[in-house]
């Protein structure tokens, strides 16, 4: 399998040096459909499993729909509207959730975590970033209807929902409607001497050149 080329199609360019994998990916609309081999989903998993968290509790748990099941249309419903409309084309809908308690060592009571949204995102990029480079595509989504997603999916209270991934192949953007298809393209990202400073946030100085 070969990175996502269609996505590669209109380059970002990177302002420094770095692997293709962190620009070329980015989140298309459009999915052909197609069918998911078990083993690759696994391999996301598998990719987004080796991911760091604070006091290696790996507070991330994946549950995932295949595109053809009642599951998927029950994960579908959950979605808001205008992320039914594409994410329906997905070949796997996955829900990232993430635990909000963690066993602390010597200590019989779990704790709360204080990073478990944050441990559970660097799983998910690189779920996303392993999909890329076996020619699949991801896109998260935020919009869903928490409450019902809760429920449909039988979430437990000590559990946060983070985000829902849709996984499939790139497809032609034909098919989405108006909105979706003008804004089928990768987009940029702010430039690092907006992101970045030295020595201190409120009074640190640009990086330098
Ligand atoms: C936490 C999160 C929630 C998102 N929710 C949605 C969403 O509900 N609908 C949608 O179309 N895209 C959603 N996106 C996709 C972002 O809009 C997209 O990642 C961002 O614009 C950067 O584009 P790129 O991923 O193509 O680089 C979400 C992304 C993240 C990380």
């Amino acid at each position: 399998m070969t990175a996502n080329t269609a996505a590669a199609a209109q380059p970002r360019i990177p302002s420094q040096e770095i692997g293709s994998l962190f620009h070329t990916r980015w989140s298309p609309r459009a999915f052909t459909g197609e069918e998911l081999p078990l083993k690759t989903l696994m391999g996301l998993f598998e990719a987004a499993r080796w991911a760091p968290s604070a006091m290696n509790a790996q507070p991330w748990r994946f549950v995932y729909a295949l595109r053809g099941t009642p599951d998927f249309e029950r994960f579908l419903s959950t979605l808001a509207p205008p992320n039914q409309l594409w994410a329906s084309r997905a070949s796997a809908l996955v829900a990232l959730v993430s635990q909000r308690f963690l066993a602390l060592p010597g200590k019989a009571e779990l704790a709360p975590s204080a990073s478990h949204s944050f441990d559970a995102g660097a799983a998910w990029t690189q779920l996303a970033l392993q999909a890329h480079l076996w020619g699949w595509a991801t896109h998260a989504i935020g919009g869903f209807d928490q409450e019902k997603a809760r429920e449909v999916l039988a979430i437990p209270d000590d559990h946060q929902l983070e985000v829902f991934i849709a996984v499939g192949r790139q497809g032609d953007p034909a098919g989405l409607p108006d909105w979706a298809r003008t804004r089928e393209q990768p987009s940029d990202r702010r430039p690092l001497e907006e992101l970045v400073r030295e020595g201190s946030f409120g009074a640190g100085r640009p990086p330098r050149r």
